[in-house]
């Protein structure tokens, strides 16, 4: 398949690229410059932000056959359903595939529970507030004749990079390792490799208006 894929340049978005052209697929990143950036692995660049949502106006071709939405929110709710609206309407009847990056924060603090599914109820934490909106936009359009799927990825390690990485090198810097919120709090996490793969399984063939959660190892301290 010919993917657009937003974020390409990013840490997870870096992973996607490597394991979609493994699988056989083409990448087209969309960046935010037309400055090239050879030796990524890409078949194009297509420039565009998410932050200026007519600017992805012309971004999916007649010939892209899946778009994996990877940039992050902008954080005003109107931009970022303007950028799903036109990233998803050039698909609106063709069956084919858009993969919305949302994130297990939407989840909020699961208390006692042990493991939470994709069925539980969202409960965002504040800064990924309206996320869930978002995700609600992304899969009524698998009505629409679009493969819509969302994915939550839990905290990304893995490749020397994410969130754990900069704790690890805040803990070395200052000879102490920190916590946030309380001790006993636990993250979901998952390698960057796996969840790549899990992004090339969702615009292979997870089933339109489906959520996935991206997560290796449910409860790490
Ligand atoms: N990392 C995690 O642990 C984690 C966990 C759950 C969910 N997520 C979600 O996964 C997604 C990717 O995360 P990441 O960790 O890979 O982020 P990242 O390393 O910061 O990469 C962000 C990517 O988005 C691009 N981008 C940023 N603003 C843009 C704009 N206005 N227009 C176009 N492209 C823009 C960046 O391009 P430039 O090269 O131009 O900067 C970069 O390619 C995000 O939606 C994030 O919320 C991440």
């Amino acid at each position: 398949m010919k993917v657009l894929l937003t974020g390409a340049t990013g840490y997870i978005g870096s992973a996607v690229t490597d394991h979609l052209v493994a699988a056989g697929h083409q990448v087209v990143a969309l960046t935010r410059g037309a400055e090239p950036r050879p030796g990524r692995g890409w078949h194009a660049q297509s420039i565009g932000d998410t932050a200026d949502p007519a600017s992805l106006a012309g971004a999916v071709t007649a010939d892209i056959e899946a778009v994996i939405h990877l940039a992050p929110p902008s954080g005003d709710a109107d931009t970022d359903t303007a950028v799903i609206e036109a990233l998803i309407a050039p698909l609106r009847g063709t069956g084919r595939p858009f993969v919305y990056t949302s994130g297990v924060w939407v989840l909020g603090a699961t208390g006692e529970a042990q493991e939470v599914d994709e069925e539980a109820p969202t409960n965002p934490i504040g800064i990924v507030g309206y996320r869930p909106r978002i995700e609600r936009q992304v899969l009524a359009e698998a009505a629409e004749g679009v493969r819509a799927v969302v994915v939550r990825p839990g905290i990304v390690y893995g490749r020397g990079g994410g969130i754990p990485a900069i704790l690890v090198d805040r803990a070395r810097r200052q000879e102490v390792p920190e916590y946030y919120g309380a001790e006993g709090v636990r993250w979901p996490m998952v390698h960057v490799d796996d969840l790549a793969e899990l992004f090339v399984a969702a615009a292979e063939r997870a089933e339109a208006g489906t959520v996935w959660h991206g997560v290796g190892e449910s409860a790490v301290a």
